[in-house]
C-alpha cells in the first residue's frame, strides 16, 4: 500500500484549523530573534501611525509564515488580505486586491516566487510609492493611468528566496528567514495543541512526537491529530507513549522522523549512484517526484540533519545515512 505522506509539511488542507493558530506574538512559540525584531517594528509603526514596512518571510514550508503574517495584522489592528503568487494571473487580479485595501492593511502574498513577472513589475511601484500603474486599451489606443493606493504593508512569503528577482527582494525593508524549530519549542507547541484540543498527553509521548516532527510545527500538529485518533479509538483518549509509538509505526515514521519517501531518496543516492554526487533532477526522476518538491520539501531537513551534502556536482550521502540504512561506509577511506 502506498501511504499518504504524513511528514510532508507541504500540503496544508487539514491545517486550516484556525483554533490552533496563535493570534498574538506572545502566544507564538520559538523563532525568538524574529519575534523580538517584529515586536519593535510593529510598536514603532504604531507609534508613528504609519504602515509597517514591507516584510519578506522565507524558509521551508510549515514553519509558520502565514501564521506570523496574521499575527502581524492582529498586532497592528488592521485587516489582512491573503492571496498567493499563482492566484494572481493577470495584473488586473493584483489591481483588484490592492484597491480593496484600507490604510495600514496587510496584504499577504504566499508563494511569492510564483508571481508572474509582469505582475511583479506592477507591484514595484505599488510597494515603493503606493501607486498602481495600469495600462488600459490596446496598441495605439492604449494609455497608462495611475491610481493612488492607501499606504499598506506587503508581507511576502516564499520557500525559495533565490528564485525572487533582485528588484523584488530589494523592495522589502525587512527580510526574515524562519528556521526549523528545536525540540524544546516543538514540545511547547505540542503541549499547547493538547490544551486547545483538550486531549491529555503524557510527557514521554510529547518527547516522542517532538523528536519526529522534523523541526516543523505543521508536522507536529498533524502527527498529534493522528495519534489522538488512535488514543480515542484504541485507548481511553489519553495520549500515552505506547499509543504514540504504535500510531507512528503504523504511519511508517521512524525514530528520526524519516518516512519511506526519505528512505527512497537516501537509498537511491547510495544504491543507484554509489553515494553521489548525483544531480537533483536525476534523483527526482528515479524516485518519481517533482524536482521542486524534492528541493523545497524533502531536502532541507535532510541537509540540516546531515544526511546529505550539497556539492557543485550534486548531492552526496553522508556517513550518517550509511549508518541509518545499515550500509558499510568506505567513502572516506577510499578518498584519503
Ligand atoms: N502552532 C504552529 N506554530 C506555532 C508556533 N510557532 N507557536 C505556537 N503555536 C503554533
Amino acid at each position: 500500500m502506498d501511504r499518504e505522506r504524513i511528514v510532508t509539511a507541504m500540503s496544508r488542507k487539514e491545517d486550516e484549523d484556525q483554533t490552533l493558530r496563535p493570534r498574538f506574538l506572545d502566544q507564538y512559540i520559538g523563532q525568538n530573534d524574529i519575534k523580538e525584531m517584529l515586536d519593535i517594528y510593529i510598536k514603532a509603526a504604531l507609534k508613528r501611525k504609519e504602515a509597517l514596512d514591507h516584510i519578506l518571510l522565507y524558509g521551508p514550508p510549515g514553519l509558520g509564515k502565514t501564521t506570523l503574517a496574521q499575527i502581524i495584522a492582529n498586532e497592528l489592528g488592521v485587516q489582512i488580505r491573503v492571496t498567493s503568487g499563482p492566484a494572481i494571473e493577470r495584473s488586473g487580479d493584483l489591481a483588484a486586491v490592492l484597491s480593496s485595501l484600507s490604510p495600514g492593511d496587510v496584504l499577504f502574498i504566499d508563494e511569492m516566487h510564483r508571481l508572474p513577472r509582469f505582475v511583479e513589475e506592477v507591484l514595484y511601484a505599488a510597494m515603493e510609492d503606493y501607486v498602481l500603474d495600469i495600462v488600459i486599451g490596446k496598441d495605439q489606443e492604449s494609455r497608462s493611468i495611475r491610481i493612488d493606493l492607501p499606504p499598506f504593508t506587503l508581507i511576502g512569503a516564499t520557500t525559495r528566496f533565490g528564485d525572487l528577482s533582485a528588484p523584488l527582494r530589494e523592495r522589502f525593508g525587512v527580510v526574515m528567514r524562519l528556521n526549523y524549530y528545536g525540540e524544546d519549542d516543538l514540545r511547547q507547541i505540542i503541549r499547547r495543541t493538547s490544551n486547545v484540543y483538550r486531549n491529555a498527553i503524557k510527557a514521554d509521548a510529547v518527547d516522542a512526537l517532538a523528536s519526529r516532527s522534523r523541526g516543523t510545527p505543521r508536522i507536529a500538529n498533524r502527527l498529534f491529530r493522528r495519534v489522538r485518533d488512535f488514543a480515542e479509538i484504541i485507548g481511553d483518549g489519553i495520549i500515552t507513549n505506547d499509543i504514540t509509538t504504535l500510531a507512528l509505526t503504523k504511519l511508517g515514521i521512524d525514530k528520526n522522523g524519516l518516512d519511506q519517501t526519505d528512505y527512497r531518496y537516501l537509498r537511491s543516492i547510495i544504491e543507484n549512484f554509489g553515494g553521489g554526487p548525483v544531480g537533483i533532477e536525476t534523483i527526482a526522476a528515479t524516485i518519481s517526484e517533482e524536482m521542486t518538491t524534492v528541493e523545497d520539501v524533502y531536502e532541507p531537513y535532510l541537509l540540516q540533519e546531515g544526511y546529505i551534502k550539497r556539492t557543485p556536482r550534486g548531492r552526496v550521502a553522508t556517513e550518517r545515512t550509511y549508518r541509518v540504512l545499515g550500509i558499510p561506509y568506505y567513502k572516506g577511506l577510499l578518498d584519503s
